[in-house]
């Protein structure tokens, strides 16, 4: 029987950027352990003190911004996967940096949107933001002032690209969460969604099982610049397990 190649539906977390030099957020000394995310990651948190939440993204975003900070080994194999299978692959990632994109994944989706974009509260439109974002800043497309926020979905808010992905998950033989402890929905419902049709393989690649590690047919335990080339070497030599 041909190796089946997909359709493949990727989730990355956090931990695919941990050895690029960006924090995750619930390991040790990670970024709810430095700050709490009511007060920087929720609408109401931004309401009661936007330039306290402003500060919060423009340190991450210099931070990204940094020469110290470049896709690693993982993305890079990522990407590798999507050129030489092609449609087949979606990246779906809850990250918001663009570690992937610079790595040439194309395929990808943000479905906590992303640090280096910006949001206008007042018309919707979403901006491309590579520096500090203040509460004077002007929207280009409508003219508001003051009402730029962080394009990143906040708790409480609705992630993106949801119907996309829902739909990729109901096709797909194979489902790989990197990196992610699988707290926090709707991404750590993904896996159960999947088996509940009962044929696609599921991975997780991580380096601590996370929470929904009991639902996934194959647990991979390291770091993911070790897991994630090696896992996509099999798949370009094996095809899909299963
Ligand atoms: N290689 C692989 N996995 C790693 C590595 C590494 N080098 N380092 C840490 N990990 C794993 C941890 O074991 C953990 O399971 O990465 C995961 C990081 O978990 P979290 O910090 O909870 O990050 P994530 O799962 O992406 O959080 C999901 O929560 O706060 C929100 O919006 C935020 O997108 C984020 C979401």
């Amino acid at each position: 029987m041909a190796a089946r190649t997909g359709p493949i539906v990727i989730l990355t977390g956090a931990g695919i950027s941990k050895e690029s030099g960006l924090d995750t957020f619930r390991c040790e000394g990670g970024i709810w352990h430095q700050v709490r995310l009511e007060d920087v990651a929720t609408p109401e948190g931004f309401a009661r003190d936007p330039t306290r939440v402003q500060a919060f993204y423009n340190d991450r975003r210099r931070g990204l911004l940094g020469d110290t900070i470049r896709p690693n080994t993982a993305h890079e194999a990522l990407a590798r996967l999507e050129r030489d299978w092609g449609d087949q692959v979606l990246l779906v990632t809850q990250n918001i940096d663009d570690l992937h994109e610079r790595a040439g994944s194309e395929s990808l989706l943000h479905m906590h949107g992303e640090l280096l974009k910006a949001r206008c509260g007042h018309c919707h439109a979403v901006h491309v933001w590579r520096t500090d974002l203040g509460t004077g800043d002007v929207c280009e497309a409508c003219g508001a002032e003051g009402r730029l926020r962080p394009h990143v979905v906040w708790f409480g808010e609705i992630p993106l690209y949801m119907e996309q992905i829902m739909d990729a998950l109901n096709r797909c033989a194979l489902f790989m969460a990197i990196g992610t402890s699988g707290t926090v929905y709707p991404a750590a419902g993904f896996v159960a969604e999947v088996r509940e049709r009962g044929w696609a393989h599921t991975a997780e690649l991580n380096m601590e099982p996370g929470h929904g590690a009991s639902l996934f047919a194959e647990i991979v335990q390291g770091a993911a610049t070790q897991t994630v080339p090696a896992y996509v070497e099999r798949l370009l030599a094996d095809g899909i397990p299963g």
